[in-house]
């Protein structure tokens, strides 16, 4: 049974995630830290952390603790089944259940270079899309920030853990 939900979050996006769920399936959500605390080794969690450059959060830590049911990781970019399987490899989950949730980007949470990175990839999405169809929702997304965050998007993986 799943005993709690942890998650790693920068910006907000993934802890309103963690929260939604949690208000859901009536289980407490723990930050990494706070599940140091709480939860003993090889406890059944469900762990969400955000995408920094493909890389899905503390995943290894996890891992490596916990018994995980399934991953969620929260990133900007348009939920795509490519983009998924892409993540799935790069973080070593072929053996693993893992969701993707859209995120946002929080320019008033994000700080130093990431901040920078972030703009980076605004700038570079704009040069390469410029006319692109269906480019404009994302280059504003990456210049201005945005939250696509939507208690819908939980209904796969709530669904999966009913099984
Ligand atoms: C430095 C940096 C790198 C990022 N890399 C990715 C990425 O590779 N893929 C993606 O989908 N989103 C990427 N993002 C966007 C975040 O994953 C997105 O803002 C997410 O919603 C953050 O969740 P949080 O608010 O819980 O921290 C990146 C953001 C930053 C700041």
């Amino acid at each position: 049974m799943v005993k709690a939900i942890v998650y790693n979050s920068e910006t907000g996006f993934t802890k309103e995630y963690a929260e939604m769920l949690s208000n859901k399936i009536n289980v407490p959500c723990y930050t990494l830290k706070e599940a140091k605390e709480k939860l003993n080794r090889q406890d059944e969690i469900v762990y969400l952390a955000w995408i920094c450059a493909g890389v899905i959060k503390s995943v290894n830590k996890v891992r490596n603790k916990y018994k995980v049911k399934c991953y969620g990781a929260v990133g900007a970019f348009p939920k795509d089944d490519n983009y998924i399987e892409t993540l799935t490899k790069s973080n070593g989950l072929e053996n693993d259940k893992l969701f993707y949730l859209r995120g946002g980007i929080n320019f008033g949470k994000l700080k130093g270079y990431k901040k920078f990175i972030v703009k980076i990839v605004g700038n570079v999405l704009e040069k390469n899309n410029e006319g692109k169809e269906g480019s404009e929702e994302l280059i504003r997304l990456f210049n201005e920030g945005a939250s696509f965050v939507d208690s819908k998007n939980l209904n796969e993986m709530m669904e999966y853990m009913k099984k």
